[in-house]
């Protein structure tokens, strides 16, 4: 089983481009089912996520390949399946994005429940039910979805949860149906405008994603396009929070500050200097990190859930106490025992958890219970004493492109064996 081995106690300093983010690529390489035409998606990361999306693509009958590093073209005009099988669906959470699109498409789509990081409960009801609001005949029978739908039919949606996923399905499913489709409660996360701005570019007509209200005027035909994905704000997210618990100074390039407000006022109040311009972010920091007082994780423009580990991380070295308040998912604290395995401080009750920030942390055994968790333990052992040997690495290739390259090429004793 292979570990990362990090040697704590480097500043970070240097300068690296932020990868293509996770969470736009996903459902935009689902939308390439509903184009007509060859597709291009570039800044695209080199993740398992994406792999697993590739498969999915290739099993219902498309062609998608890896012709150059950054880029996935595919052409989904020979598609020909409508059924992912269970083993593909589980390998991530985002599987249930091809929901919407497959029976956009084919009129069909047989799928299982989708897998992805143990959160707590993570239904699908509002993507069930706004599907069903649009016209589809959904059945659920042994852990499988089997949907049908002649035509889908646009129509008002109100989400009860503003659902990245649900917002997204349900974009999915009108940029080709009959009418308009008014998304009402969406999400507003900065993925779901990168999605609209493909659906537009292959032809679809999608407007006010960003707000609280999405409208898709439904389009009998799209085309191929190429499309940039937007910058990873999550693992920028991750390296702000290592300056901050290290010390150092670190350029990132290629990034999205105005995607990173709410992470950038927190870190600021640890003490880390941040300053940005354009599509750059500086971080410095040369005193040992303070108190963040009460961070509450909330949907976009909120404090983002998947910044909670990598932040938690920092805070175990910062003087004072922090406290966090997961809003968004029932049990995202899998990071809290392997952290205290290091040495901190932390009291978890119920969707509550305290850090006392301590004098040291120490380098240890750790595992990955999750992709952010995992994240947040190898960001604690880049300021831990001795070394941290971090296994359960398929969480983290799931979203972390060569994860312990970036930490080497910012200065970290950093190897993979
Ligand atoms: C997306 O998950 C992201 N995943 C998650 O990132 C992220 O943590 C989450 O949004 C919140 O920002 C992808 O984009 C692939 P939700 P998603 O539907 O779509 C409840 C990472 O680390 N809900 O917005 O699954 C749900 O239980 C990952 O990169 C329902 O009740 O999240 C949760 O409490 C982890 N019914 C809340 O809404 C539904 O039908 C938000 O979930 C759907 C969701």
């Amino acid at each position: 089983m292979s570990a990362i081995y990090i040697t704590g106690g480097k500043p970070l300093s240097g300068s690296v481009r932020v990868q293509g983010a996770k969470n736009s690529v996903l459902p935009i390489l689902a939308a390439t089912l509903l184009s007509g035409g060859p597709c291009v998606i570039r800044n695209c990361p080199d993740l398992l996520d994406v792999d697993t999306s590739v498969r999915i693509l290739r099993r219902l009958g498309c062609r998608a390949d890896r012709e150059e590093p950054g880029a996935v073209s595919v052409n989904a005009a020979g598609m020909d399946r409508f059924e992912i099988p269970e083993t593909l669906m589980r390998e991530m959470r985002s599987s249930v994005v091809f929901l919407g699109a497959i029976l956009s498409r084919a009129g069909e789509a047989v799928l299982s429940y989708p897998g992805g990081c143990d959160l707590g409960p993570r239904p699908i009801d509002l993507h069930i039910a706004a599907l069903r609001q649009m016209g589809a005949e959904i059945r659920e029978e042994g852990g499988f979805l089997y949907c049908k739908a002649q035509r889908l039919t646009g129509c008002d949606i109100h989400l009860g949860t503003p659902s990245v996923g649900a917002t997204e399905n349900v974009m999915l499913a009108a940029a080709r149906a009959r009418g308009t489709t008014r998304i009402y409660n969406a999400a507003r996360e900065p993925e779901i405008e990168d999605l609209q701005n493909f659906l537009n570019a292959i032809g679809g007509r999608v407007a006010g994603a960003g707000s609280s209200t999405v409208t898709v005027e439904g389009a009998r035909h799209l085309g191929g396009a190429e499309h940039a994905v937007i910058a990873d704000r999550i693992v920028a997210a991750t390296l702000l929070a290592a300056v901050t618990l290290t010390g150092g100074d670190v350029r990132l390039t290629g990034a999205r500050p105005g995607d990173l407000d709410t992470v950038i006022s927190v870190l600021a109040k640890a003490g880390c200097g941040i300053t940005s311009g354009g599509t750059e972010i500086r971080a410095k920091r040369d005193r040992a990190p303070r108190s963040m007082g009460r961070i509450c994780t909330m949907p976009h423009p909120g404090f983002p859930t998947d910044a909670q580990a990598l932040v938690m991380a920092a805070a175990c070295r910062a003087e004072g106490v922090t406290m966090f308040s997961e809003r968004i998912f029932e049990s995202r604290y899998g990071h809290v025992g392997e952290l205290l395995r290091m040495g901190a401080d932390i009291q978890v009750e119920g969707r509550v958890a305290v850090v006392r920030g301590v004098a040291k942390l120490y380098g240890t055994r750790v595992c990955a219970t999750d992709l952010r968790g995992g994240a947040a333990l190898a960001v604690a052992g880049l300021a831990a004493e001795g070394e941290t040997v971090l296994s359960g690495l398929t969480h983290i290739d799931r979203g972390y492109e060569r994860f312990e390259d970036t930490l080497k090429t910012l200065g970290a004793d950093v190897k993979r064996m």
